[in-house]
């Protein structure tokens, strides 16, 4: 059974950090605007399996650390917590939302329709793109 809430900030960093960076220390998974977010849980059998944060100026949303454990990635979860944000920036009247998104994650934001823009960069050993889609 899959549901998908609204979370405290702090309830994102387990997941952030087995799912995205185990090799760095847990704190390297806060973000200093970790607070003025929206975080959201995806609960598989009321165990917290995968997490999403959202920030916004205005109506443009960004999403960062879209994260699953890795016992239960490629079995559709990250396909059900983007799609949640989604609808919820729909609702909150977002025109853009927009990521850094691992380049090695590209195909799988491009499912969901976002494109590619030329801004790259690394960090922390990975090389980023960001990505974007109009809503
Ligand atoms: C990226 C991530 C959130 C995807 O979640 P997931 O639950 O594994 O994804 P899903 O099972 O919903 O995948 C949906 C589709 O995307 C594909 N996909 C998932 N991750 C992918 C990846 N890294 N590269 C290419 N395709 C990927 C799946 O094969 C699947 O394709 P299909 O529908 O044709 O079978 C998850 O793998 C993860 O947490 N990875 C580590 C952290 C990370 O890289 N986060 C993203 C940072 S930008």
């Amino acid at each position: 059974m899959v549901q998908i809430e609204q979370i405290f900030p702090s309830l994102t960093w387990r997941i952030r950090h087995e799912a995205m960076y185990p090799e760095l220390p847990f704190d390297s998974v806060k973000l200093p605007d970790d607070f003025e977010g929206i975080h959201f849980g995806l609960y598989l059998d009321h165990k917290l399996t995968g997490v999403v944060s959202l920030f916004h100026r205005d109506s443009i949303y960004q999403f960062r650390k879209l994260a699953v454990l890795p016992s239960a990635q490629k079995a559709g979860l990250g396909s059900q917590l983007m799609a949640y944000i989604l609808d919820f920036c729909k609702i909150q009247k977002a025109t853009k939302l927009w990521c850094n998104a691992r380049v090695n994650a590209k195909e799988f934001y491009f499912k969901f329709g976002f494109h590619e823009t030329d801004r790259t960069f690394f960090k922390d050993g990975y090389d980023f793109v960001i990505m974007e889609k109009e809503l």
